[in-house]
């Protein structure tokens, strides 16, 4: 290993680009499974894959979410250490990160070929990303020009207006993102009596939140409850999009048996605080989900979606296109990466923007 890896430099410096080509080598993989109506197998390559490139990258990193606990996943398991950092005889050589991983985010979206799946992860310093059980999150996510207007829990209403006073427009010209769930009838009928438009999504509630931070999208907020995990990935793009999100976890016997609170309520506080999470019905803001001060997010499509394009395949090259941002600059980048192969038809097109 040659001196220079052992220097201390920022965590972009080093990482940014490493974790672009991670998302974009599961997205590709989880691509060409598309429409196959396996989600498993879908997610299953882009798992490999993301772990076999990460593993590669120069940084001692942690799964701290992933895809479950060691004894039911095999890959990114939480608490798995990955990189060259982590391989014996390189101890302290390389940044210490820790990271949450999505490989195929939407497996249900790729296995039909439907928009918005994407490979995600997110790193920071250690203890940079609050380590969420896989549990459900009600979520409020808004961009930048709304942030500190709403409150998640407020009316709707309340919330719809502030946003909509925010964005210098009328509540009837917002778009609500909600995914379509039986649990969500009550915010649909709430949200449809104040006349915004809502959009319901079969899947992906994380790459909606990213779209509500992202002006231009035509997404003003996503609203509900979704996974907890993609809840602390959303934070950390929220952190470098400088948008917000409001969160406070939800448990499946909530929502199964919602009038036999006070017994459920026992349970959640014992089970949350084995999970490290000490006051489970608090609300949980952008900073408490992702603390971290040096936050990368990267995303790379899968399928098209609404503010990233899938991977696309042509003779001997692929092209895909990614979200990487990082807090220590506040560069966000929209990348599009032609992976040239070699041969006689692998060209190199110009896209004007
Ligand atoms: P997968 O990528 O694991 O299929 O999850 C997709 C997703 O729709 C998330 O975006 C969302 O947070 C969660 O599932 C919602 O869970 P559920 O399907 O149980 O309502």
């Amino acid at each position: 290993m040659s001196e220079e890896n052992t220097i201390i430099r920022p965590l972009e410096y080093d990482l940014l680009f490493d974790f672009l080509r991670v998302v974009e080598a599961a997205a590709i993989d989880a691509a060409r499974t598309m429409g196959r109506g396996d989600r498993k197998y879908s997610d299953h390559v882009a798992v490999e894959k993301m772990r076999e490139v990460m593993d590669r990258s120069p940084m001692d990193g942690t799964i701290v979410i992933g895809e479950g606990e060691r004894d039911e996943a095999p890959m990114l398991y939480i608490g798995e250490r990955l990189g060259l950092g982590a391989r014996p005889g390189n101890e302290g050589k390389y940044p210490q990160v820790d990271i949450a991983v999505d490989p195929l985010e939407g497996t249900n979206l790729c296995a039909s070929g439907a928009p918005n799946a994407i490979a995600v992860l997110a790193a920071a310093e250690k203890g940079g990303l609050l380590h969420a059980p896989d549990v459900y999150m009600n979520k409020i996510v808004v961009g930048p020009s709304v942030k500190g207007a709403v409150d998640i829990d407020a009316p709707v209403r309340d919330n719809l207006e502030a946003i909509a006073s925010r964005l210098k427009r009328k509540v009837e010209d917002l778009t609500i993102v909600v995914l379509d769930r039986p649990r969500h009838k009550k915010l649909v009928h709430e949200i449809g009596e104040t006349g915004a438009r809502i959009r319901l999504i079969t899947d992906g509630d994380l790459s909606a939140g990213v779209s509500a931070a992202v002006a231009g999208s035509g997404v003003h907020a996503l609203m509900g409850i979704g996974g907890g995990p993609e809840g602390v990935i959303t934070a950390a793009a929220m952190k470098c999009l400088n948008g917000e999100i409001q969160s406070r976890f939800v448990l499946k016997e909530q929502l199964e048996q919602p009038e036999d609170r006070a017994k459920i309520a026992d349970g959640l506080v014992e089970r949350m605080e084995k999970m490290g999470i000490s006051d489970p019905s608090r609300v949980y803001h952008t900073n408490d989900l992702a603390p971290g001060k040096k936050i990368i997010f990267a995303a790379c499509g899968v399928t098209d979606g609404t503010i990233l394009r899938g991977a696309r395949f042509f003779g001997t090259g692929k092209r895909t296109q990614s979200l990487i941002m990082t807090t220590e600059t506040m560069h966000v980048r929209f990348v599009d990466t032609v992976h040239v192969e070699g041969g006689p038809d692998s060209f190199v097109r110009f896209d004007r923007l």
